[in-house]
């Protein structure tokens, strides 16, 4: 069978990257059974052949209107299916959606009726939030990283930006690497519309990763390799942090100094 990646030599580009993608966050032991989702926007990659191909699911709700998501593709991960799966066979468990002009609906269109991964609500609320503020932005990553979900597990690290001063200060390329830090937002339902909402709430307070209470992470960026490089970087700090302190102490962590020092050099924010 003919698949959808043979249309486009830049989807099948795009697509191999998740799959790249899927593979790391496997073998990083942040994506047990089917845990994660990634969703790229590949409007941009479309052709007029792709624009032609029929629906093969009925009409699916987007669980809220999207109006900047208009006539948009997107890749995403299935619900259910695993990561290592996804980064060996990305077209078996993904699949290819159509967003339908009333906003409120999206379709399959291929290679298979693969229903989208469960926390659509919130990729597709960040996809349509992103456009609208005119952001270039394509990719949206949700993973479990085992030390970062540790820390959100005790009230002292959800105060605003504790936890980003924190994994700054572990390592400088973290601050160079993420410098707008990690946001947080409280415990939700997964694949809620309020979890949707309050993911959104929080990338609008400028931040590029938002941690999901005792659930894991949730990341943007221009693809999924950089979505997928913050999260690795602020996991790096969170296990040097874990590191010292099964070592018996509690780091130093960089000086003020030091940070501004950095902030000053790299032309980071303060
Ligand atoms: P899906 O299998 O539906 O993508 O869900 C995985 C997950 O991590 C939900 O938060
Ligand atoms: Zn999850």
């Amino acid at each position: 069978m003919q698949s959808i990646l043979d249309s486009s030599l830049a989807l099948k580009a795009a697509v191999g990257d998740v799959a790249e993608v899927a593979g790391y966050l496997w073998g990083k032991g942040w994506a047990e059974r089917n845990g994660g989702n990634i969703v790229i926007n590949v409007t941009e990659f479309v052709n007029d052949d792709i624009r032609q191909m029929h629906a093969i699911s009925a009409p699916l709700s987007t669980s809220g209107y999207m109006p900047h998501l208009k006539g948009s593709y997107f890749f995403c991960k299935g619900t259910n299916r695993r990561m290592r799966d996804l980064a060996r066979w990305p077209m078996e468990n993904g699949s290819v959606i159509r967003i339908l002009d009333d906003c409120e609906h999206y379709e399959i269109i291929a290679d298979k009726a693969v229903m989208p991964t469960s926390e659509l609500p919130s990729h597709l609320a960040v996809h349509n939030y992103l456009i609208g503020k005119g952001s270039t932005y394509k990719a949206s990553l949700h993973t479990h990283p085992t030390e970062l979900v540790a820390m959100s597990h005790t009230n002292k690290f959800l105060e605003k930006d504790v936890l980003t001063k924190l994994l700054w200060s572990m390592i400088p390329e973290t601050k160079a690497f993420c410098p707008r830090g990690l946001g947080i937002v409280p415990y939700m339902l997964p694949g809620s519309v309020e979890l949707a909402n309050a993911t959104i709430k929080t990338l609008a307070e400028n931040y590029d990763v938002v941690l999901w209470e005792k659930h894991g992470v949730f990341a943007i960026g221009e693809d999924v390799m950089q979505a997928f490089d913050m999260v690795d970087t602020l996991c790096k700090s969170a296990c040097i942090y874990m590191d010292a302190r099964m070592m018996g102490f509690e780091p130093d962590g960089m000086t003020v100094e030091q940070m501004a020092e950095l902030s000053e050099t790299f032309h980071l924010p303060k």
